[in-house]
């Protein structure tokens, strides 16, 4: 018969070896692959950020940055980090996907096991932030993952038209 601590110890070493091959993003290889209208995307076709060499970053992840600024620091703190009142999102996209991410967004969350009632709003009608989830997403992934430090991006690629045009569209 296989003891708890042999089971736990084979457990702990599947952990260790897996923890060297895999990464710790929700969505899987966050390296991007393709790129749609200065968009970039993963192998997967979700949303990814892209930080060149000189530490410049992709437009989106710095309107994530942004757009993160405007709507969420307020409870998920600077830098993705959480606070006493709302989870570190940049440990949150280690485990959660694209989809679940969005889908969290949109409808919200609310914790009602804890002694402290947690809310998480739903934004799925507010364009500030749905117009934006992508770009913000990419920047809390970009944290997520260590690609990006704290703090503000000092360089980041110029705004596209496209971005400009889907923006004005969605902001209606
Ligand atoms: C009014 C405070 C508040 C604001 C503003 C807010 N959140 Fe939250 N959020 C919370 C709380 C509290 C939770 C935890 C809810 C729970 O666990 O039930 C949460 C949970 C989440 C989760 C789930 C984390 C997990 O590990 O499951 C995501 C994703 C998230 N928020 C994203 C965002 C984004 C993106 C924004 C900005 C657009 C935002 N939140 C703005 C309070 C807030």
């Amino acid at each position: 018969m296989t003891s708890i601590s042999q089971t736990a110890g084979a457990v702990a070493l599947i952990l260790l070896f897996t923890a060297g091959i895999a990464h710790t993003d929700g969505a899987g290889d966050p390296k991007a692959v393709s790129s749609r209208e200065g968009e970039y995307l993963d192998k997967d076709g979700n949303p990814t950020f892209k930080v060149a060499n000189d530490g410049t970053v992709d437009w989106y992840t710095y309107a994530g940055y942004l757009r993160y600024g405007a709507n969420c620091l307020q409870c998920h703190g600077p830098d993705g980090l959480g606070s006493s009142y709302a989870p570190s999102l940049v440990d949150s996209l280690k485990t959660l996907s694209y989809g679940d991410f969005v889908s969290t967004v949109v409808s919200g969350k609310k914790e009602v096991n804890t002694a402290q009632q947690q809310v998480m709003p739903s934004f799925g009608t507010n364009k500030n932030v749905m117009c934006y989830i992508d770009a913000i997403y990419v920047y809390l992934r970009a944290r997520s993952d260590g690609a990006l430090s704290r703090q503000r991006p000092e360089k980041h690629a110029p705004k596209t038209d496209a971005y400009t045009t889907a923006e004005d569209s969605c902001m209606g």
